[in-house]
Protein backbone atom coordinates (compact mmCIF):
# COMPACT_ATOMS: atom_id res chain seq x y z
CA UNK A 1 0.00 0.00 0.00
CA UNK A 2 2.94 2.51 0.82
CA UNK A 3 4.44 1.39 -2.35
CA UNK A 4 1.78 2.07 -4.49
CA UNK A 5 1.46 6.01 -2.97
CA UNK A 6 4.70 6.45 -3.35
CA UNK A 7 4.34 5.80 -7.16
CA UNK A 8 1.29 8.05 -6.76
CA UNK A 9 3.11 10.89 -5.79
CA UNK A 10 6.25 10.55 -8.03
CA UNK A 11 3.86 10.35 -10.70
CA UNK A 12 2.23 13.29 -9.95
CA UNK A 13 4.75 15.41 -9.20
CA UNK A 14 6.17 14.18 -12.91
CA UNK A 15 2.97 15.34 -14.43
CA UNK A 16 2.90 18.73 -12.49
CA UNK A 17 7.12 19.23 -13.48
CA UNK A 18 6.04 18.85 -16.97
CA UNK A 19 3.38 21.11 -16.87
CA UNK A 20 5.54 23.68 -15.35
CA UNK A 21 8.61 23.01 -17.85
CA UNK A 22 5.91 23.46 -20.88
CA UNK A 23 4.62 26.51 -19.36
CA UNK A 24 7.85 28.05 -19.51
CA UNK A 25 8.46 27.48 -22.82
CA UNK A 26 5.89 28.21 -24.31
CA UNK A 27 5.68 32.00 -22.26
CA UNK A 28 9.26 32.00 -23.72
CA UNK A 29 8.86 31.45 -27.07
CA UNK A 30 5.83 34.05 -27.22
CA UNK A 31 8.34 36.92 -25.20
CA UNK A 32 11.46 35.86 -27.31
CA UNK A 33 10.09 37.44 -30.15
CA UNK A 34 8.69 40.46 -28.96
CA UNK A 35 12.17 41.36 -26.72
CA UNK A 36 14.12 41.04 -29.90
CA UNK A 37 11.99 43.38 -31.38
CA UNK A 38 12.64 45.82 -28.53
CA UNK A 39 15.83 45.41 -28.27
CA UNK A 40 16.26 46.57 -32.48
CA UNK A 41 13.60 49.14 -31.69
CA UNK A 42 15.89 50.11 -28.73
CA UNK A 43 19.13 50.04 -30.74
CA UNK A 44 17.55 52.21 -33.38
CA UNK A 45 16.46 54.82 -31.09
CA UNK A 46 19.93 55.15 -29.81
CA UNK A 47 21.70 55.64 -32.95
CA UNK A 48 19.30 58.84 -33.66
CA UNK A 49 21.59 61.44 -32.28
CA UNK A 50 24.45 60.94 -33.93
CA UNK A 51 22.90 61.75 -37.45
CA UNK A 52 21.52 65.07 -36.60
CA UNK A 53 20.00 67.23 -39.78
CA UNK A 54 20.15 64.10 -42.35
CA UNK A 55 17.22 62.23 -43.80
CA UNK A 56 16.94 58.76 -44.05
CA UNK A 57 14.46 56.46 -44.69
CA UNK A 58 15.60 53.00 -43.60
CA UNK A 59 16.05 51.08 -40.54
CA UNK A 60 20.00 51.56 -39.40
CA UNK A 61 20.30 48.36 -37.66
CA UNK A 62 19.68 46.88 -40.87
CA UNK A 63 22.76 47.41 -42.32
CA UNK A 64 25.32 46.59 -39.34
CA UNK A 65 28.55 45.23 -40.43
CA UNK A 66 31.07 43.71 -37.77
CA UNK A 67 34.71 44.19 -38.70
CA UNK A 68 37.02 41.94 -36.11
CA UNK A 69 40.17 43.38 -35.57
CA UNK A 70 42.76 44.22 -37.01
CA UNK A 71 40.91 46.90 -38.79
CA UNK A 72 42.55 50.25 -38.85
CA UNK A 73 40.15 51.96 -36.71
CA UNK A 74 40.11 52.79 -33.15
CA UNK A 75 40.30 50.47 -30.61
CA UNK A 76 41.47 46.31 -30.70
CA UNK A 77 37.58 45.19 -30.13
CA UNK A 78 35.58 44.03 -33.21
CA UNK A 79 34.67 47.64 -34.95
CA UNK A 80 30.95 48.18 -35.70
CA UNK A 81 29.36 50.14 -38.99
CA UNK A 82 26.25 51.00 -39.86
CA UNK A 83 25.20 52.21 -43.40
CA UNK A 84 22.80 54.75 -43.27
CA UNK A 85 20.66 54.78 -46.88
CA UNK A 86 17.60 57.26 -48.06
CA UNK A 87 16.54 55.13 -50.89
CA UNK A 88 19.52 53.13 -52.29
CA UNK A 89 21.42 56.38 -51.87
CA UNK A 90 24.04 55.84 -48.75
CA UNK A 91 23.91 59.26 -46.49
CA UNK A 92 26.26 58.28 -43.80
CA UNK A 93 28.07 55.88 -41.59
CA UNK A 94 27.54 55.48 -38.19
CA UNK A 95 30.65 53.99 -36.15
CA UNK A 96 31.49 52.34 -32.70
CA UNK A 97 34.49 52.36 -32.16
CA UNK A 98 36.77 52.30 -28.49
CA UNK A 99 38.80 55.19 -28.15
CA UNK A 100 42.19 53.09 -26.54
CA UNK A 101 43.68 55.74 -24.51
CA UNK A 102 41.20 57.04 -21.74
CA UNK A 103 42.42 57.83 -18.48
CA UNK A 104 40.79 54.41 -16.86
CA UNK A 105 40.56 52.24 -19.85
CA UNK A 106 38.55 51.80 -23.63
CA UNK A 107 35.56 54.88 -24.48
CA UNK A 108 33.22 53.17 -26.51
CA UNK A 109 31.95 55.92 -28.90
CA UNK A 110 29.34 56.39 -31.77
CA UNK A 111 30.95 58.59 -34.50
CA UNK A 112 28.52 59.72 -37.32
CA UNK A 113 29.75 60.87 -40.57
CA UNK A 114 27.66 61.58 -43.76
CA UNK A 115 29.03 61.16 -47.25
CA UNK A 116 30.77 64.42 -47.64
CA UNK A 117 32.89 63.81 -44.60
CA UNK A 118 31.26 65.76 -42.09
CA UNK A 119 30.63 64.54 -38.43
CA UNK A 120 26.45 64.31 -38.07
CA UNK A 121 27.35 63.44 -34.11
CA UNK A 122 29.73 61.94 -31.59
CA UNK A 123 27.73 60.17 -28.22
CA UNK A 124 30.14 58.23 -25.62
CA UNK A 125 28.50 55.07 -25.51
CA UNK A 126 30.91 53.58 -22.47
CA UNK A 127 33.25 54.80 -20.32
CA UNK A 128 35.01 54.42 -16.76
CA UNK A 129 36.22 57.78 -16.77
CA UNK A 130 36.78 60.08 -13.49
CA UNK A 131 33.06 61.40 -12.56
CA UNK A 132 33.72 64.92 -11.94
CA UNK A 133 36.86 64.85 -14.53
CA UNK A 134 36.89 62.69 -17.50
CA UNK A 135 33.11 62.01 -17.46
CA UNK A 136 32.55 65.10 -18.44
CA UNK A 137 32.87 63.59 -22.21
CA UNK A 138 29.53 62.40 -21.59
CA UNK A 139 26.42 64.34 -22.94
CA UNK A 140 24.94 63.64 -20.00
CA UNK A 141 27.45 65.40 -17.97
CA UNK A 142 28.61 67.70 -20.05
CA UNK A 143 27.84 69.57 -23.84
CA UNK A 144 31.72 68.96 -24.79
CA UNK A 145 31.35 65.56 -26.94
CA UNK A 146 28.31 68.31 -29.29
CA UNK A 147 31.70 70.26 -31.04
CA UNK A 148 32.22 68.04 -33.32
CA UNK A 149 29.39 68.64 -35.38
CA UNK A 150 29.84 69.35 -39.01
CA UNK A 151 33.85 69.19 -38.57
CA UNK A 152 36.10 66.82 -40.41
CA UNK A 153 39.02 65.34 -41.52
CA UNK A 154 40.47 69.19 -43.57
CA UNK A 155 38.49 70.78 -40.98
CA UNK A 156 40.34 71.97 -38.77
CA UNK A 157 43.36 70.43 -40.78
CA UNK A 158 44.08 66.78 -39.13
CA UNK A 159 46.96 68.90 -37.21
CA UNK A 160 44.28 70.67 -35.41
CA UNK A 161 42.24 67.85 -34.45
CA UNK A 162 43.25 68.45 -30.68
CA UNK A 163 42.58 70.16 -27.69
CA UNK A 164 43.48 74.12 -27.24
CA UNK A 165 46.20 73.20 -24.94
CA UNK A 166 47.85 70.85 -27.93
CA UNK A 167 47.60 73.35 -30.12
CA UNK A 168 44.87 72.40 -31.98
CA UNK A 169 40.90 73.48 -32.33
CA UNK A 170 38.77 72.03 -29.69
CA UNK A 171 38.00 72.96 -25.81
CA UNK A 172 39.05 70.62 -23.45
CA UNK A 173 38.39 69.70 -19.73
CA UNK A 174 39.01 71.68 -17.00
CA UNK A 175 41.47 69.21 -14.84
CA UNK A 176 41.18 66.43 -17.54
CA UNK A 177 42.66 66.34 -20.54
CA UNK A 178 43.36 62.62 -21.08
CA UNK A 179 40.01 62.11 -22.18
CA UNK A 180 39.41 64.42 -24.28
CA UNK A 181 42.63 63.32 -26.13
CA UNK A 182 41.84 60.21 -26.78
CA UNK A 183 38.00 60.69 -27.84
CA UNK A 184 39.39 63.14 -30.90
CA UNK A 185 42.24 60.93 -31.56
CA UNK A 186 39.47 57.94 -31.43
CA UNK A 187 37.50 60.54 -33.81
CA UNK A 188 40.09 61.73 -36.38
CA UNK A 189 41.47 58.09 -36.99
CA UNK A 190 37.76 57.14 -37.74
CA UNK A 191 37.30 60.11 -40.10
CA UNK A 192 40.68 59.49 -41.99
CA UNK A 193 39.40 55.72 -42.24
CA UNK A 194 36.05 56.94 -43.69
CA UNK A 195 38.12 58.69 -46.41
CA UNK A 196 40.32 55.88 -46.97
CA UNK A 197 37.32 52.79 -46.71
CA UNK A 198 34.34 54.99 -47.83
CA UNK A 199 33.40 52.45 -50.91
CA UNK A 200 34.54 49.14 -49.45
CA UNK A 201 32.55 50.22 -46.34
CA UNK A 202 29.23 50.97 -48.72
CA UNK A 203 30.11 47.71 -51.41
CA UNK A 204 30.23 45.51 -48.04
CA UNK A 205 27.25 43.18 -47.86
CA UNK A 206 24.90 43.36 -44.98
CA UNK A 207 25.88 40.55 -42.75
CA UNK A 208 23.24 38.00 -40.94
CA UNK A 209 22.19 37.86 -37.71
CA UNK A 210 24.27 33.90 -37.85
CA UNK A 211 27.22 35.85 -39.70
CA UNK A 212 27.18 38.48 -36.45
CA UNK A 213 27.20 36.15 -33.78
CA UNK A 214 30.03 34.15 -35.21
CA UNK A 215 32.27 36.62 -35.83
CA UNK A 216 31.42 38.42 -32.10
CA UNK A 217 32.09 35.04 -30.17
C1 LIG B 1 42.17 60.14 -9.13
C2 LIG B 1 42.34 60.88 -10.43
C3 LIG B 1 41.46 60.62 -11.45
C4 LIG B 1 41.61 61.28 -12.68
N1 LIG B 1 40.73 61.03 -13.68
C5 LIG B 1 40.91 61.61 -14.87
C6 LIG B 1 40.02 61.33 -15.95
O1 LIG B 1 39.07 60.55 -15.86
N2 LIG B 1 40.27 61.96 -17.13
C7 LIG B 1 41.30 62.84 -17.30
O2 LIG B 1 41.45 63.35 -18.41
N3 LIG B 1 42.12 63.13 -16.30
C8 LIG B 1 41.95 62.54 -15.09
N4 LIG B 1 42.80 62.85 -14.07
C9 LIG B 1 43.80 63.92 -14.25
C10 LIG B 1 45.00 63.45 -15.08
O3 LIG B 1 45.85 62.67 -14.29
C11 LIG B 1 45.78 64.64 -15.61
O4 LIG B 1 46.33 65.33 -14.52
C12 LIG B 1 44.89 65.60 -16.35
O5 LIG B 1 44.17 64.95 -17.35
C13 LIG B 1 45.74 66.68 -17.00
O6 LIG B 1 44.83 67.71 -17.33
P1 LIG B 1 45.36 69.20 -17.52
O7 LIG B 1 46.38 69.13 -18.60
O8 LIG B 1 44.14 69.97 -17.91
O9 LIG B 1 45.93 69.62 -16.21
C14 LIG B 1 42.67 62.20 -12.86
C15 LIG B 1 43.56 62.41 -11.81
C16 LIG B 1 43.41 61.78 -10.61
C17 LIG B 1 44.41 62.04 -9.51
Amino acid sequence: MAEHSVWKSGITLAIIAAFCTAIVALTWQLTAERIETNKKEWLERSLQPALAGLFFDSPVTESMLTIPPPHGLPGSEAAIIYRVYAGIEPVAALFVVSARDGYAGPIRLLIGIAMDGNVTGVRVLEHRETPGLGDRIDLTKSDWVLQFDGHSLRNPEPARWAIRGDGGDFDQLTGASVSPRAVINAIRETLAYFEANRVAVFAAPTQSEDEIATEVD
